[in-house]
This record gives C-alpha cells, sequence and structure tokens, in this order.
C-alpha cells in the first residue's frame, strides 16, 4: 500500500477502506508517512469528507495508535468533559473545580490552542510552576486524593491525533467534522473515562460554524461514543461571540476565578452550568439536572468551587496564590482602547476575527512551534445587545508590541457590527444531544 495512492484515492472523492485508514495512521505514528503527504491527506478530507463509517475507523485508529488509560483505580463515575473549540473558551477552568468540589471525579485530558481558539493547558501554564506532564500513577493519585487531574497529552496517548492536530493547525485543515469529531473522540475513548460531555459550539467563531453542521459534528460525535460504550452527550452552544468578556491566556483564568467567585459573565455562567449538569447527573451525583444547578450554585456561594481551583493548582506542581490574588496574573503593560465609531447597538462580533486579533498579538500560535504569550489578550467591554455611544470602549487590548497592538485594535474594531436598530442576540444555549 502507498500513501500517495491513498491521496488520490481521496482526492478522486472515494472512500477509504478500514485497512487503508489502518495504515495510513499507523505509517503517520512512525514516522514512515512524511507532514507533507499527511497535509495533502488532510486537504483532501476536507474537500471530499468522509462517510459515517471512515470517521469511526479514523477515531478507532487514533485511539489504537497508543497507550489506552486504564481510569479502574480511580473510584466513582470518571466523567470527561471536551469543547470543540470556541474564542474565550474558558469553560474547563471554573468548570473542571466546580463538579469536582461536588465530588465528582475529573480525570481530564486537555490540548493546547488550535488555530483561532485557546486550549486548557495554554491557560494553566498561567499558574507558575503548574505541569500538565503526569505520570500515569500521579495522575490516578491526584484524582483520588483531590479529585481532580488534568493532563496534558502524553506522547503515549493518541499519538497519532497528536501529531495530526499540531499539523491541522498550521495547514488550514481544523474545521472539517470527521477530522474534529475523529480528533475529539480518539482522545476520549483512549482517556478512560466513564462518560463524555461535549460541548460543540456554532456560530461565527466557531469551527462549525452553521447549526446544523454542529448538530451533525454532535450527532456523529455521540454516535461515536455510545457504540463505544461510554454514555455520551452533546451541548450545543453559541459562538456568535466570544464566550465571557475575556479572550487570551491570563484574563481568561481571571474570570474563570471570578465565576467560582459568583462575578463572572452570565453567558459564561450558563455554559459552564449546561455542561456540569450533565456531568452530575451522568455520576449519579444529581437526580436531574434541576437539582445539579442547585448543587453548583452552592458549591460557588460556600467557596468549596475556588478552594478546589486552588487545591488542584498545587497538586500539580503550581502557585495557587494567584486564584487568591489574581492581579499576580501575568498582564502586558501596554494597552490600546477599542472605541465605538458611531452610536447604535452592538449586533454582532466576529469571534473568529477577535481570537485571530489575540493570536496577533501573542496569544495564540503562528507555527507548530511557536511560544506564546500568556499575558497579552482582549477584554471585551461591549457584547450583542449593548447600547453604545459614539467613542465609548468596545475593548481594551492588552499587548507587548506597538505595532502588534495598532494591528489588532484594526482587527477588532472591524469585528464589531453596530446598527441602527437593535438585533435580538442568538442564544448562548441552543440545545443538548443526548446518547
Ligand atoms: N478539539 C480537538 O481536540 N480536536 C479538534 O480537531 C478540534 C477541537
Amino acid at each position: 500500500m502507498r500513501m500517495c495512492d491513498l491521496i488520490l484515492k481521496k482526492k478522486r472523492g472515494e472512500e477509504l477502506d478500514t485497512k487503508e485508514i489502518r495504515f495510513m495512521i499507523r505509517g503517520y505514528t512512525d514516522g514512515s508517512i512524511p507532514d507533507y503527504q499527511m497535509s495533502a491527506m488532510a486537504m483532501a478530507i476536507c474537500f471530499n469528507g468522509m462517510s459515517r463509517r471512515e470517521t469511526a475507523d479514523l477515531t478507532l485508529a487514533m485511539r489504537d495508535s497508543g497507550e489506552v488509560l486504564d481510569l479502574s483505580g480511580i473510584r466513582g463515575i470518571k466523567v470527561d468533559k471536551h469543547s470543540t473549540g470556541g474564542v474565550g473558551d474558558k469553560t474547563s477552568l471554573a468548570l473542571a473545580p466546580l463538579v469536582a468540589s461536588l465530588g465528582v471525579p475529573v480525570a481530564k485530558m486537555s490540548g493546547r490552542g488550535l488555530g483561532h481558539t485557546g486550549g486548557t493547558i495554554d491557560k494553566l501554564a498561567c499558574f507558575p510552576g503548574f505541569t500538565t506532564s503526569l505520570s500515569a500513577e500521579t495522575f490516578v493519585r491526584n484524582v483520588n486524593t483531590v479529585g481532580i487531574a488534568i493532563a496534558g497529552q502524553t506522547a503515549s496517548l493518541a499519538p497519532a491525533d497528536k501529531k495530526l492536530y499540531a499539523l491541522r493547525d498550521v495547514t488550514g485543515t481544523v474545521d472539517q467534522m470527521s477530522l474534529i469529531a475523529s480528533s475529539i473522540m480518539s482522545k476520549k475513548l483512549a482517556s478512560g473515562s466513564d462518560a463524555i460531555v461535549l460541548d460543540v459550539k456554532t456560530g461565527n467563531g466557531a469551527f462549525m460554524k452553521r447549526y446544523e453542521d454542529a448538530v451533525a459534528l454532535a450527532e456523529e460525535m455521540v454516535s461515536i461514543g455510545t457504540l463505544a460504550g461510554k454514555k455520551t452527550a452533546a451541548v450545543i452552544t453559541g459562538m456568535d461571540q466570544p464566550l465571557g468578556f475575556a479572550v487570551g491566556n491570563s484574563l481568561e483564568v481571571i474570570e474563570a476565578i471570578d465565576t467560582l467567585c459568583g462575578r463572572g459573565p452570565e453567558d459564561f455562567k450558563e455554559v459552564v452550568f449546561a455542561l456540569g449538569a450533565k456531568m452530575l447527573v451522568f455520576a449519579g451525583r444529581a437526580a436531574d439536572e434541576a437539582e445539579a444547578v442547585r448543587l453548583m450554585e452552592g458549591a460557588i456561594a460556600d467557596g468549596s468551587a475556588l478552594k478546589k481551583l486552588a487545591e488542584f493548582v498545587e497538586a500539580q506542581g503550581g502557585d495557587a496564590a494567584p486564584v487568591y490574588d489574581t492581579s499576580l496574573l501575568p498582564i502586558a503593560d501596554k494597552t490600546f482602547i477599542v472605541r465605538a465609531p458611531k452610536d447604535g447597538y452592538v449586533n454582532r462580533i466576529l469571534a473568529e476575527e477577535v481570537g485571530t486579533a489575540c493570536m496577533q498579538l501573542g496569544g495564540g500560535r503562528e507555527n507548530k512551534d511557536s511560544e506564546i504569550d500568556l499575558s497579552v489578550g482582549i477584554l471585551l467591554k461591549k457584547k450583542n445587545g449593548d447600547a453604545v455611544t459614539a467613542g465609548e470602549p468596545l475593548a481594551v487590548l492588552y499587548g507587548r508590541d506597538e505595532g502588534k497592538l495598532r494591528a489588532a485594535a484594526d482587527r477588532v474594531q472591524a469585528a464589531y457590527e453596530i446598527g441602527r436598530e437593535r438585533r435580538k442576540p442568538d442564544p448562548v444555549i441552543y440545545r443538548s444531544i443526548d446518547g
């Protein structure tokens, strides 16, 4: 079998069979298939798609490209959560300690930023000393003692996805349904949890821009998870504007901490609660979602969710002082205010543009090995539906370099659509899909 023939086959729009998909993933993992051939294949998949059967085969081949974790040493029902990626999406930072504080074990594998979206691993690096490189023993021990562990994708867990994810990030091949579904589900199936809750984003800042595509992606992933014997559910959430107000690593960590202190943005809290409710019900901690919401309100009000975040940061070698004093987190010292050009209402904020502006400031990766700057970012002052007057701040940008700040500011300015009439903002939670 030759990879070149498989690329040609996919270029012609034909289906790859199970053996061919296994050959391709095995070869890419062991290095006998180089990045340039895999990039061509990823692009051919972007143009011609994959059937459900091919997607399931790709998922299982990537799951089996490495170790499949055995979490049976962890007591309780382990529920994992994963997002398809958004702008300002700091959900895991608040959600994981919140549900863990209610006794649900969180054993989570997280990724780094992809394209214009941020990743949990990058955000956690804001705590000095924090490590996501955990041995399997430490991972299990931390979940049993602290109730939560978040690890980066180790070289041994779905290594094919790890390589392909980094490749897609820099070859314009991220936003393809089968590639996203197989990437997420291969990791989730390899990481050994009992149940999976998926946050599938839709809107201009999501990889799946159209609602119908997000539903199709959610259905595909729920079906793969269910077939693999895991309780799986998805919530379709809006990404028609950034989630919350903060975009950029440190700024997002501060917003997640604020949320655990009971003063977070409403839209962000809604997403955290929608996903958390499913996790608590799957874990048998709440009888229904209404009870789950009451429990989560309680854990925020009595400070136990915030305390859990501090315990988790410490258990993974981090300095937890910023959890109680967010001024310790790195924030770039130069600012640029983007102002409203006219009176009216904010009718749209192109989230993808805001994410790209953050990347331009240095908050995301331009290539596979770029270092990211945790201190830069964008704080939105106005969101969809808000009234504005000319000259009022729409957003504040934090950066280190005047030139980059100006370029990013132009992008953020253009991302705001201001109209004379107020358009009703799109929903934050669209619907759920249960397996
Ligand atoms: N998250 C992933 O893990 N993979 C994708 O392809 C997109 C989002």
